[in-house]
């Protein structure tokens, strides 16, 4: 959450630098944003509320600079307003700083300041670094206030900061993703690879409690906790920079979704052996727990029901955030596989430490190379998605379903065929996402988009696929949208099927299926508008979603149409469907 950036280097337009940079982040908040850079001596500034992407270059007058920072901004204290917004300053505006986090203890730190007479011009917690950090000025080095500054402050946070007449950034972070880009006498600091993929695809990542300084010479590392210098491994991220453009599509959430037509195959790419032995780990777990946040975490659920049908073994699974009060079960030889997109959302981080702080293995099934959790872990899967940007996840559910379904497959000892059912399954999405497939989700977008609410349900497996879909419409359609068990439908929720209400039946050909079909004939009698989504028509629908019949994988399959169906709704509600209301892609705070 909050994108921040950061360039020096010797070009002269730092701020454009770093806006163009900010945009590439923009999936991390979009309430408003501003950029700080050396001004000759000064500090000059510009700050917007509304999203980055509204600025084009040269929009503003920025006088050359070798030197800017910047800040995409998601509100966590404060209101949406240029006040808010970062860059934050102390009073003699000779130090700028933009924040990605939250400090915990802010309110004391700005209670003790203002009887210090300092004085503040935000709501935010973040401005309070600017001042502390001050406030150990003058008799301290920069380099020292901000270690002083970083001892002081409780929570989780990523800094950046400059100072008026001193050619360098410098960074700090504890929990809050930084990552150092190293290019030809360039360099650059930002939340997440794509914002300066363009440039380099050599990083550094930042650990916690560690800060770095960079001035012309290049990034100097330092551990906070011990005051010493730290060498760095140079990675090399293998990316394209044009896999984070939106190419010849609208949107991310369009391409993410068509890139869906090759993306199960990469992410079977796996080593086999290093599968087998992630799977021998599993098989010899005291318990396997997954944990995941939003959509990972619906796929955490998918997972139980795959183990459970393919490999005949109980896994558990929580919610991220909820799983601090369930801990208590974790011993010494269980292990927590996370999964997550970014690698970075903080209650699955958390989840991750708790485990290991108890001895426990942890595994991360992750997209993002090098991320925190990728790092942490003692083993990790890549999903190999490429750059996921739109804030709603698609390509990389379907990616982490189709590993956790190979692993299940690999801890019976059947990884070949695991591999084999899912490159069919590959083969079956890349057939079924063609323009005249979209037309037909697009014509179902027509008939629910002035509806109130929609409720999807299923069963087994497609359960899970009933709560993502729930997920996938809110946040892109903003309508109300619920997931049920198909068979709870009769425990409360019958209740609020009235004539044409929209119900989805995600429907697999499994035993399953008759009993799915029994309650899509329930909703009917009361009136409901069944949409099935299978591979055989049924005279119970009213809408049929045709998908190809893909046996294990079918919860997999079936939420595709689900995700185009959000798509087009977004579009025809007028909402963003890369940047929905109130959200932001990576929830680094928690
Ligand atoms: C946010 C994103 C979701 C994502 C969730 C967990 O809510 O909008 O798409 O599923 O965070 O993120 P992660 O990076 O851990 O998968």
């Amino acid at each position: 959450m909050c994108g921040i950036f950061a360039y020096l280097g010797p070009q002269n337009n730092a701020s454009e630098i770093a806006i163009t940079g900010l945009k590439k982040l923009e999936y991390r908040g979009y309430d408003s944003w501003g950029v700080a850079a050396l001004d000759r001596e000064e500090i000059a500034y510009y700050k917007k509320v509304g999203k980055i992407s509204a600025y084009s270059t040269g929009d503003h007058a920025f006088n050359p600079s070798h030197l800017a920072i910047g800040h995409s901004r998601w509100a966590t204290h404060g209101g949406i307003t240029e006040a808010n917004a970062h860059p934050h300053f102390n009073s003699a505006k000779s130090i700028a700083i933009v924040h990605n986090g939250i400090i915990e203890n802010y309110a004391k730190i700005k209670a003790d300041l203002e009887t210090r007479g300092y004085h503040f011009v935000s709501e935010t917690d973040s401005e309070t670094i600017a001042h502390l950090i001050d406030s150990h000025l003058p008799t301290h080095t920069l380099e020292e206030a901000i270690k002083l500054t970083m001892s002081e402050l409780e929570g989780r946070y990523a800094i950046l900061v400059i100072k008026k007449d001193e050619q360098k950034i410098i960074a700090a972070r504890r929990g809050s993703p930084l990552i150092v880009g190293i290019g030809k006498q360039e360099f650059y600091i930002a939340s997440d690879i794509p914002a300066f993929l363009e440039h380099t695809n050599q990083v550094n990542y930042l650990d916690d409690d560690q800060m770095v300084v960079i001035d012309h010479r290049g990034p100097q590392y330092f551990d906070l906790r011990t005051n010493s210098p730290v060498e760095k491994r140079l990675i090399t991220i293998d990316w394209l920079a044009s896999t984070a453009e939106k190419g010849k599509y609208p949107h991310f959430m369009i391409k993410e979704i068509m890139e869906q037509q090759e993306t199960i195959r990469r992410a079977v790419e796996q080593d086999n052996d290093e599968i087998q032995k992630i799977a021998s780990a599993i098989e010899n777990a005291y318990g396997t727990y997954l944990v995941g946040c939003g959509t990972a975490g619906k796929v955490c659920l998918a997972a139980t029901y795959l183990f459970s049908r393919i490999a005949q073994r109980h896994v558990n699974f929580a919610v991220g955030s909820e799983f601090s009060s369930l801990q208590h079960f974790i011993k010494d030889r269980s292990l927590m596989i996370a999964v997550s997109q970014s690698g970075e959302t903080a209650d699955t981080l958390e989840a991750i430490r708790a485990a290991k702080t108890k001895g426990a293995k942890t595994l991360a099934i992750i997209n993002v190379k090098g991320s925190t959790m990728d790092r942490e872990s003692d083993f990790s899967i890549h999903l190999k998605a490429g750059p996921e940007q739109a804030v709603a996840s698609t390509k990389a559910t379907t990616s982490q379903l189709a590993i956790l379904t190979l692993l299940a497959y690999a801890c019976t000892g059947q990884l070949a065929e695991g591999k084999r059912l899912l490159l069919e399954t590959q083969s079956q999405i890349t057939d079924m996402l063609n323009p005249r497939y979209e037309d037909h989700i697009r014509s179902l977008a027509d008939l629910l988009a002035e509806v109130e609410s929609i409720y999807i349900i299923g069963k087994g497996v497609n359960y899970a696929m009933a709560l993502e879909s729930a997920i996938k419409l809110q946040e892109i359609s903003y309508i109300h949208a619920e997931g049920f068990a198909a068979g709870e439908l009769k425990h409360g929720p019958l209740a609020l099927i009235t004539t044409d209400t929209p119900v989805i039946a995600l429907i697999s050909n499994d035993e399953t299926r008759q009993d799915i079909l029994n309650n899509c004939q329930e909703v009917k009698a009361r009136g409901a508008y069944v949409i099935g989504v299978a591979s055989e028509n049924n005279p119970v629908f009213d809408f049929w979603i045709k998908v190809p019949d893909a046996g294990i994988s079918q919860g997999l399959v079936n939420i595709i149409p689900i995700q185009l169906l959000a798509y087009h709704l977004g579009l025809l509600r007028k909402n963003d469907p890369d940047m929905p209301r109130n959200l932001a892609k990576s929830v680094t705070v928690k």
